[in-house]
């Protein structure tokens, strides 16, 4: 998987503005079941709906969560935060997930 180039600067460290409300804890989209062993994992379907709305407001000054072209253009340093647990900062995910985030990039990152 390419790694983006941050650039000079290298990846982002400010804190962002983030307001705290209860939608931001939701995914914008209940997620469909996780797929079966060999079957394709997409974006919009199984990867978008693991992002609240909380961790798309904390990440807009780097990229768009909800963005299938930003997710992608990202994949290799999101799924090394996810996998390290360092993001997002207020909690690891649980294995599943990062598993399901790492089929998907595997997998030739369906939209
Ligand atoms: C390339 C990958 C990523 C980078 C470089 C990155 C970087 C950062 C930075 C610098 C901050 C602010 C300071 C800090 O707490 O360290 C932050 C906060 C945060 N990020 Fe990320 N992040 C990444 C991926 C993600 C992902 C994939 C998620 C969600 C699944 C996420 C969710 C959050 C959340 C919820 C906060 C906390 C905002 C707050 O409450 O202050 N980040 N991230």
């Amino acid at each position: 998987m390419p790694r983006w180039d941050w650039g000079p600067a290298g990846p982002p460290s400010g804190r962002p503005e983030v307001s705290a409300g209860a939608a931001d804890d939701e995914p914008e989209q209940a997620a469909a079941p996780a797929p079966g062993p060999g079957e394709p994992v997409s974006f919009a379907a199984h990867v978008k709906p693991l992002f609240r709305g909380r961790d798309r407001q904390s990440m807009t000054f780097a990229f768009d969560l909800w963005s299938y072209e930003d997710v992608r253009a990202h994949a290799a340093d999101i799924l090394e935060r996810l996998a390290g647990g360092s993001m997002p900062c207020d909690g690891a995910w649980p294995t599943d997930k990062v598993d399901l985030f790492q089929r998907w990039a595997g997998s030739g990152m369906q939209p």
